[in-house]
C-alpha cells in the first residue's frame, strides 16, 4: 500500500522566524506518518530552521531545488550532499517554475535525480503540460516524454521510492484546479509509463501527487482517486490552518 503524501511547496515565501512559528503551531496536530506523510518544502535559507522546528514531530522536510553537483565552483547552488547532512528527506526537482524561469531541462532534472538518490534525499520529480499543449490535446505525449527523460537510467528500486508530481501548468496558482478526472487520468498514464519502463511492482510502489490549486475544499475528492497518492500544494500550504486541513483530509 502506498502511504499518501501531502507536501507544501512554500516557493519564495517565509523566513526562518516565520518557519519556526509555523511549524510550532502545526507540529502537534499532524497525522501519523504511517497514515499520511506530511511534508513541507521550503527555500534553502529556511531549511535549518525548518529541520530544527520539526524535530521530534511527524513532519518531513524538503528542499525546493538542489544542484546536480555536490561541491565545487557553482556559485549560488545548493548541494544534495549538504541536504543529506542536514537530514532533509525530500527535494522537489523540475518544478515548472524552474523549467520556465531558470531554463532547467529534462537532462538537468535527470542528473539531479541521480545525485539526490546517491545522497539519500528522495526527489519529488515534477512534470506537467502548458495550457497550449492541453488545448492541442498533446498533454499525454508531453508528460510521458518528460517522465521518460527525467527517469532515464534510474533503477527500479529508486523509482519505487520516488515521488512524481503531476502539475498542469495552467492549474498552478490560478485557482483553476484540474478536474479530479483529468488529474486521475494523467496520474494513471504516468503509472502506466512507469510500468512500461520498469515493471508492475515499481508502478505499484511509486507515489504520484497531483499539484495545481489543491486546497482544503478539493483535496478529499482528489485523494479519493485510485492513482492519486498525494498533493503538492503551493498557496494553500502557507497558512497553518489550511495546511492542517490538507494533511488531515482523512478526518
Ligand atoms: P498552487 O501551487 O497550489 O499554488 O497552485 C502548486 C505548485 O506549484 O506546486
Amino acid at each position: 500500500m502506498r502511504t499518501p503524501i501531502i507536501a507544501g511547496n512554500w516557493k519564495l515565501n517565509m523566513n526562518p522566524e516565520q518557519t519556526a512559528e509555523f511549524v510550532a503551531s502545526i507540529k502537534n496536530e499532524l497525522p501519523e506518518s504511517s497514515k499520511v506523510e506530511s511534508v513541507i518544502c521550503a527555500p534553502a535559507v529556511d531549511l535549518d530552521a525548518l529541520k530544527k522546528a520539526a524535530e521530534g514531530s511527524e513532519l518531513h522536510v524538503g528542499a525546493e531545488n538542489a544542484y546536480f553537483e555536490t561541491e565545487g565552483a557553482f556559485t549560488g547552488e545548493t548541494s544534495p550532499k549538504v541536504l543529506n547532512e542536514m537530514g532533509i528527506d525530500y527535494c522537489i526537482i523540475g518544478h515548472s517554475e524552474r523549467r520556465e524561469y531558470f531554463h532547467e531541462t529534462d537532462e538537468d532534472i535527470n542528473k539531479k535525480a541521480k545525485v539526490l538518490f546517491a545522497n539519500n534525499v528522495t526527489p519529488i520529480v515534477c512534470c506537467g503540460e502548458s495550457l497550449e499543449t492541453r488545448e492541442a490535446n498533446k498533454q499525454e505525449e508531453w508528460v510521458v516524454g518528460q517522465i521518460k527523460a527525467d527517469l532515464d537510467g534510474l533503477t527500479a528500486e529508486q523509482v519505487s521510492n520516488l515521488v512524481i508530481a503531476y502539475e498542469p501548468i495552467w492549474a498552478i496558482g490560478t485557482g483553476k484546479t484540474a478536474s479530479s478526472e483529468q488529474a486521475e487520468e494523467m496520474c494513471k498514464t504516468i503509472r502506466e509509463t512507469v510500468k512500461d519502463l520498469y515493471d508492475d511492482e515499481t508502478a505499484e510502489n511509486v507515489r504520484i501527487q497531483y499539484g495545481g490549486s489543491v486546497n482544503p475544499a478539493n483535496v478529499k475528492e482528489l485523494m479519493g482517486k485510485p492513482n492519486i497518492d498525494g498533493g503538492l500544494v503551493g498557496g494553500a500550504s502557507l497558512k497553518p490552518d489550511s495546511y492542517l486541513a490538507l494533511v488531515n483530509y482523512q478526518d
